[in-house]
């Protein structure tokens, strides 16, 4: 099977280079959550809180964003290429992204 790998920059500063099985999550913030144990996830996907939320720095994501999310982002700093984790899915297509996580604050 294909190898397919994310880096995640996490809100300390760490980066973590993961290996990831397309669609074994329902989205990046699932995988976030549960392989690197990381405090986000806190409207369990619903794309309300803005825990998940978090900078490409690398790669890009085509999935399109809904009224929630460009609600939720519009509320939060603005940064360019950022998008909620929970949004996002884990399609074959992050290979190679850099995400850093940005949160709420
Ligand atoms: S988990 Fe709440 S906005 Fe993504």
């Amino acid at each position: 099977m294909e190898n397919h790998s994310i880096t995640i920059i996490n809100q300390k500063g760490e980066s973590r280079t993961l290996n990831f099985v397309p669609y074994s999550y329902r989205n990046l913030m699932e995988f976030i959550l549960h392989e690197l144990y990381e405090d986000i996830g806190a409207c369990k996907g619903k794309a309300w809180c803005g825990t998940c939320h978090g900078a490409i720095l690398q790669g890009v994501c085509d999935d399109e964003m809904f009224g929630e999310e460009v609600k939720t982002l519009g509320k939060l700093e603005t940064v360019p290429e950022s998008r909620l984790a929970c949004q996002i899915m884990l399609e074959p297509e992050l290979d190679g992204m850099v995400f850093k996580i940005i949160g709420d604050g």
